[in-house]
């Protein structure tokens, strides 16, 4: 393999689309690869199918300059690409394990229409053990095919994704074929000097000044960010830390159910606590819990994979547990503060899983709307992205709003589900006279108590 390596993706969510667009402008020739004609036909006019701050004009400039190359056919861009990342998605099946189905699928159309040589990276989450299986399968089914095996797992974050992808805390990657880690090293190496060159000015706001509190790492030289490992552990590395992150949050929430008894404000505890530079600030933020497509798949995974290896993990069912509890201790802030639910006007902002996305996968908001709705309350809700999304999810009686002015309005009382940048900067003062109650629950801590009990409501955070 000389030069540029061509590359191909397969899958275009939020990892193979960010990916492919962000490789593409950084100069390489990438087939996207997809089975979904409506994912490709967006792309193909040069958007993105969800969405994702930033990531529109990064597809629009990488089809325009002929390097990104939306395609439904293998055949098209597998057989010259030097190397191919799977990107497609492991949804969780009922017990809790990850389904597997559409991974080896990729594998199997990658292997039947790649030439010699080829470096298949996984940059899907799988449990721990996957990637050995991977290759005796691909084995069978391409025996004469000669290719190495990396995995390569993916830390992004919905929305903030293209700016993760192009500014990576780390680079993971894992395999028995050094000269295979190394190649794809370079690759990343290449997007990290690409990113110098960009204009962040496009990048959704809150999350990139988020990201820029907490991402010190680009002082750090590219290469002490790079870690090369052997297979297994690059898999495990992965889901570890997405637990991790998880059980803080489910820590930070268990610890913010006992501030509130003791007139303890959480946010000045783990501001306390995180500054402790061994625990970090980050992920400590109690609210309503985690959510999304990746940290329950990935607990939940974890803790199936675990049990089949005849490990159990307590401290990540108690981390599930603890953030179970979560929608209904909100709901009972209300409950106790009203005397009942039944029959009551609730306002809810916010739908999505977190801020910056229209992504309602595993919403905690979601699961609080339909809950309250459960209790007898009458529930009006709005969201600024994911309203589309979000009625397969909701109960049909929810009525979806077209603002957050016609969402409070008459409400006995307004929830913050979901920490949008909107809610956050609303003029409640204001907007009090048309809301018919005090009940204001912060549900995400993301306002400032003060100004709301100034404004006449009766502020609940989570933790204080
Ligand atoms: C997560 C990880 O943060 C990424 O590093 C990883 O690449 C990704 O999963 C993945 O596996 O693909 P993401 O699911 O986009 O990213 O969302 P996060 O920003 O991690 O937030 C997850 C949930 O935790 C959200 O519901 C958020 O509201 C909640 N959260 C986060 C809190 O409740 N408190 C916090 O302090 C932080």
């Amino acid at each position: 393999m000389k030069g540029k390596p061509i590359i191909s993706i397969v899958g275009t969510g939020y990892v193979g689309l960010t990916s492919a667009a962000v490789l593409a402008n950084a100069g390489f020739k990438v087939f996207a690869v997809d089975v979904d004609s409506k994912k490709i036909e967006a792309i193909k006019q040069g958007r993105s199918h969800f969405f994702e701050g930033g990531l529109d004009s990064f597809v629009s400039k990488g089809v325009d300059s002929g390097n990104l190359i939306p395609t439904l056919a293998f055949e098209e861009g597998i057989p010259q690409s030097d190397i191919v990342f799977s990107c497609v998605g492991t949804p969780d099946k009922a017990d809790g394990s990850p389904n597997l189905e559409y991974i080896y699928s990729a594998a199997e159309s990658i292997a039947k229409n790649a030439k010699n040589g080829i470096i298949i990276v996984q940059k899907s989450t799988v449990p721990v053990g996957t990637g050995r299986k991977l290759i005796e399968h691909i084995s069978k089914i391409a025996p004469k095919l000669q290719y190495s095996y990396v995995s390569n797992p993916e830390f992004l974050r919905e929305g903030s994704a293209l700016f993760d992808t192009l500014n990576m805390d780390r680079v993971v990657v894992g395999s028995d074929d050094k000269a295979a880690l190394d190649r794809v090293v370079e690759v990343f190496t290449a997007v990290n000097d690409f990113a110098h060159s960009v204009d962040y000015s496009e990048f959704n706001d809150y999350r990139l000044n988020n990201v820029a509190k907490i991402a010190p790492f680009s002082e750090i030289p590219f290469v002490e960010r790079t870690f090369k490992m052997r297979l297994e552990s690059a898999e495990l590395v992965k889901v570890s830390a997405n637990a991790f992150l998880a059980l803080k949050i489910s820590f930070a929430n268990s610890i913010a159910k006992l501030a509130e008894k003791t007139d303890a404000d959480i946010v000045e505890v783990m501001n306390g606590v995180g500054s402790d530079f061994r625990i970090g600030r980050a992920f400590l933020y109690a609210g309503l819990g985690w959510g999304g497509g990746c940290f329950p798949k990935d607990v939940s995974g974890l803790i199936s994979v675990a049990k089949s290896y005849g490990v159990s993990l307590p401290i990540m069912s108690a981390a599930v547990e603890e953030n179970q509890s979560m929608v209904n201790h909100v709901v009972r802030k209300i409950k106790d503060s009203n005397g009942g639910i039944s029959g009551m006007n609730i306002a809810v902002l916010g739908l999505s899983f977190k801020p910056g996305t229209s992504d309602v996968r595993k919403s905690q908001s979601i699961k609080l709307v339909n809950k309250l709705f459960e209790e007898g309350a009458v529930v009006k809700a709005f969201d600024p992205q994911a309203m589309e999304e979000a009625k397969e999810s909701l109960n049909g009686n929810v009525k979806l709003t077209g603002s957050i002015a016609e969402c409070v309005k008459d409400s006995d009382a307004v929830v913050i589900a979901t920490d949008w940048n909107e809610f956050k900067e609303h003029d409640w003062k204001s907007e009090k006279i048309n809301i018919r109650g005090d009940i204001f629950v912060d549900a995400r801590n993301c306002l400032n108590a003060r100004d709301l009990i100034e404004a006449g409501f009766e502020y609940m955070g989570i933790g204080r």
